[in-house]
């Protein structure tokens, strides 16, 4: 499908963006129906050095796609809308050092896509490319794949990342540079970066830490003479970051940004600087700090306030829901409690007083009278 003529065309499109509507290019045939432009094997020097063809909709690279230029050392596919790079895409550019794959929405990418004999590549850049987390794992593959053993630079800025599986670079033995800006990562794992011994620098700007735990940072800490930036990050300054706090003062590891590093969270330390930010300020002794305590127990207390008031309502709206129930009962009781009384009473005014043994329960009525003015509810 995809013949040694295809990457022509596309530079030709390339070059066609502005001029090609008006005229063809030399050693081209132009047809008007589709806006088809091909041209001949000569179109590219094959002495080129850098070939940038961008801004094309170019959906799939075939396997063996650019077969012309074999001493081509950078090769720039930027914006061009690929979806799918296809097994040894690469593997005639025998000098290839840089490639670059930019703004693209990969969604296949081959296990053997970066195979090319000999593994020159030094620098393979795939910024806002991967289209989804299955993009990521293909890329994993074709990384171990490849053996791309001389590799130095890669860049996976602004692909959504959040998580990175354990040993993700481990087949990148040599890698100097990993650039990871501009995603959502939210921690480092102990075999995060596991593999990648020569690493001189690690950019994490811009990405989703709140802290970096104990073992991100033992993790990071193994990097040793990594050069690190961790700014643009929504830093939560409580105490859990105490440990962060002191290993930015401490750590070996250079962190180029460490003045940058501000807490986002909770909003009264909200734009502090995360190293300046003391202990204290972190509020981790006596745990929590006393206004917060203050605070939570008025809270409690008005919480507690409105979930009796609650119940409250509710009682009385059942209360009044069974009125006639209640009248009923009450009155049971009423007639109960005056059996029960009268006898007493009787038997009492007989005991204490045998000369009153003849008091009737009409009395006892009326005196127990204004307890049961109830029975008129
Ligand atoms: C590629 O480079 C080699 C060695 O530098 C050279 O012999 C060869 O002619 C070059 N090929 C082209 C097509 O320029
Ligand atoms: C690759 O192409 C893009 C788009 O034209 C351009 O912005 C970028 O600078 C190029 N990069 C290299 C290394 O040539
Ligand atoms: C990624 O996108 C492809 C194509 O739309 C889809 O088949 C695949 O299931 C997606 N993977 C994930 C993890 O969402
Ligand atoms: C960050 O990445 C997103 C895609 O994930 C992109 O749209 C956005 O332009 C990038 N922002 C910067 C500042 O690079
Ligand atoms: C990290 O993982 C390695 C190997 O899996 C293990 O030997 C080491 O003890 C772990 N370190 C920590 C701090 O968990
Ligand atoms: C870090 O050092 C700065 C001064 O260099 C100091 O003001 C700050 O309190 C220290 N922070 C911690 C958490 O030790």
């Amino acid at each position: 499908m995809f013949d040694s003529m295809m990457p022509l065309t596309l530079v030709c499109a390339m070059l066609c963006v502005s001029a090609c509507v008006a005229s063809c290019p030399p050693r081209c045939e132009c047809s008007d129906a589709p806006r088809t432009v091909r041209c001949a094997s000569a179109a590219i020097p094959r002495d080129a050095s850098s070939l940038i063809i961008t801004g094309n909709a170019i959906p799939r690279l075939d396997p063996s796609a650019f077969s012309g230029p074999q001493n081509a050392t950078l090769l720039n596919l930027s914006d061009n809308g690929i979806i799918e790079i296809g097994s040894h895409a690469f593997s005639s550019l025998l000098a290839l050092r840089s490639l670059i794959l930019n703004n693209n929405q990969l969604v296949l990418i081959h296990p053997e896509a970066f195979s090319v004999p000999g593994s020159p590549l030094q620098e393979l850049s795939l910024r806002s490319s991967l289209y989804n987390y299955s993009s990521l794992t293909d890329l994993i593959t074709a990384l171990r794949w490849g053996e791309l053993t001389n590799l130095l630079r890669l860049d996976l800025s602004g692909n959504r990342l959040v998580l990175l599986p354990p040993g993700v670079f481990a087949p990148l033995p040599n890698l100097q540079h990993l650039h990871l800006r501009n995603n959502s990562l939210v921690a480092i794992y102990n075999g995060t970066f596991s593999g990648v011994e020569q690493l001189l620098e690690l950019d994490l700007t811009g990405n989703a830490f709140r802290t970096i735990s104990d073992e991100g940072l033992r993790e990071l800490e193994r990097l040793g003479r990594v050069r690190l930036l961790l700014g643009q990050n929504p830093y939560a300054c409580t105490c859990e970051a105490q440990e962060f706090a002191n290993w930015l003062n401490s750590s070996k590891v250079r962190v180029d940004d460490v003045d940058g590093l501000y807490c986002e969270f909770p909003a009264s330390l909200r734009g502090a600087s995360l190293r300046g930010i003391s202990a204290q300020g972190l509020g981790c002794y006596g745990n929590v700090p006393e206004e917060i305590t203050d605070l939570s127990l008025q809270t409690s207390y008005v919480f507690l306030g409105l979930v009796l008031g609650f119940v409250g309502m509710v009682f009385l709206f059942v209360v009044y829901l069974n009125r006639k129930g209640i009248k009923k009962w009450i009155t049971e009781i009423y007639e109960a409690c005056r059996d029960v009384l009268e006898g007493y009473h009787y038997r009492y005014e007989i005991d204490s007083d045998p000369r009153l043994g003849h008091v009737s329960t009409a009395t006892i009525n009326q005196t127990l009278a204004p307890w049961f003015t109830l029975r008129s509810l």
